[in-house]
């Protein structure tokens, strides 16, 4: 059991996940193709993996709302797919998408469990990239009429919204993060601005459609280490687009400094207004530090840098280093001064079932527990955080790694879809438990 002893007893705990990762029927249900239906047809994911399945939460979904309540869970964050409910992205509006999410949120109100609904967690509709995507400035308008039919729908049961999961991440890696290619500066600035006013006007339009809505952002904050101290100043450059590109506009009303160049050619009167509106909390998610190295090819400088020798490290080679999220939740909060809710945090690994069929992770366990102790301290020390959602509930398509590297509390064995509960899942349940008993 992690060992607490500042978190309220009214503290929140929850699991995520999100549509394209589980759902699959990709072609079923009448919905329209996401841009991650094109990156797996064209082969970009590891072994030739597709979202077509996955854990086909889409006919499972009351098998896995029963896991949630089995877990103890007061709240669950999913993510609706634009395609589902829009095939085309705008236009006409698809029923049956709908109802598939109608009858998740049921699902899970019957089972006391409170829908933490994110508008949009990376899947695209592939006509809108035709159209230019988030490169497009129309991109606000088609993301707002989106947001509209979602609160429109769902706002009678939904109150939690999240506008975006993760922006920083989708912009940098579909603009070339790795890559040296400076032609991508300038697409770069576009996309992060046009989804920041996108965000900023799915707000007003769920503050004005959703009676009582809370509404918060999803962002990825880690901190970014120079691999050696001349890439100190390469490293503030990726941290600024890293952790503040879509915070700092959100919920201060300003863009970094080292930003503005690359930004102000597509600034137009008012727009820093648009995307600075009153949010009610802040959806934090995070794994472990990175570490960056100058490299003036590159987009914007900036690179993948190399690690010290001998961090602690995930099966997956993500290092551990719980004091980084106790340090990370207090910036958080000293710097945006709003509730925090750990949207994401988990231990990526290769699981798999032993002789008796049973799913040991103690890894997983040891993770978990250190970083909510870590989280335990941050709060001790002023930190106003407010809930944690373990990601995920689920073995999932994990993006480009396909189903080759696995999140879950849960094992989802991809040839029969059977789930499997794991050690960490037993583990995760006593600690809510434990935790809300005080
Ligand atoms: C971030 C993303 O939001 C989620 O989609 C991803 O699977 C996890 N972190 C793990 O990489």
């Amino acid at each position: 059991m992690p060992s607490l002893t500042a978190l309220k007893r009214d503290f929140i705990w929850g699991v995520s996940t999100s549509s394209f990762q589980i759902e699959g029927a990709t072609q079923e249900g009448g919905r329209g193709l996401s841009i991650w239906d094109t990156y797996c047809r064209d082969g970009e994911i590891k072994n030739h993996d597709t979202g077509d399945v996955a854990c086909d939460h889409y006919h499972r979904y009351a098998e896995d709302v029963a896991l949630m309540k089995t877990l103890g869970v007061q709240a669950y964050r999913f993510s609706v797919a634009w395609p589902r409910l829009l095939p085309q992205g705008r236009g006409a509006v698809n029923e049956e998408g709908l109802a598939f999410y109608d009858r998740l949120i049921d699902e899970l109100l019957a089972a006391g469990i409170e829908p933490w609904l994110c508008l949009y967690h990376w899947d695209l509709p592939q006509a809108l990239e035709d159209q230019g995507g988030w490169m497009n400035r129309e991109s606000v308008t088609w993301f707002t009429d989106y947001a509209t039919l979602v609160a429109k729908r769902y706002g009678d049961r939904v109150k939690r919204f999240a506008t975006f999961n993760e922006p920083s991440i989708f912009s940098l890696f579909s603009r070339s993060l790795g890559k040296r290619d400076r032609s991508a500066d300038d697409k770069l600035h576009r996309t992060i601005h046009h989804v920041n006013l996108a965000h900023g006007a799915a707000v007003d339009v769920l503050r004005a459609l959703v009676p009582g809505a809370s509404i918060g952002s999803i962002h990825n904050v880690q901190p970014i280490l120079p691999s050696t101290p001349a890439d100190a100043a390469a490293a503030e450059v990726f941290g600024a687009y890293w952790n503040e590109a879509y915070p700092d506009p959100q919920f201060l009303g300003t863009y970094p400094e080292i930003m503005l160049p690359g930004i102000q050619p597509h600034l137009q009167p008012g727009d820093l207004e648009r995307i600075h509106r009153p949010l009610d909390w802040f959806g934090l998610n995070h794994y472990s530090p990175v570490y960056a190295k100058a490299d003036p090819e590159a987009m914007m400088g900036f690179n993948w840098g190399d690690r010290p020798p001998g961090l602690p490290l995930t099966p997956i080679d993500w290092p551990i280093n719980a004091p980084a999220f106790r340090d990370t939740l207090l910036r958080v909060h000293q710097r945006y001064k709003l509730p925090i809710y750990v949207t994401e945090n988990g231990y990526g690994s290769n699981d798999e079932p032993d002789a008796n069929g049973a799913v040991v992770d103690p890894g997983r366990v040891g993770f978990l527990r250190d970083y909510i102790e870590a989280m335990d301290q941050a709060v001790a020390q002023g930190a106003d955080v407010r809930g944690y959602f373990v990601w995920s509930l689920l073995d999932n398509f994990e993006w480009d790694s396909g189903y080759s590297v696995r999140f879950g509390l849960t094992y989802v064995d991809y040839k029969t879809l059977k789930r499997i509960p794991k050690t960490s899942f037993h583990w995760f349940a006593a600690a809510i438990k434990a935790a809300r008993q005080g």
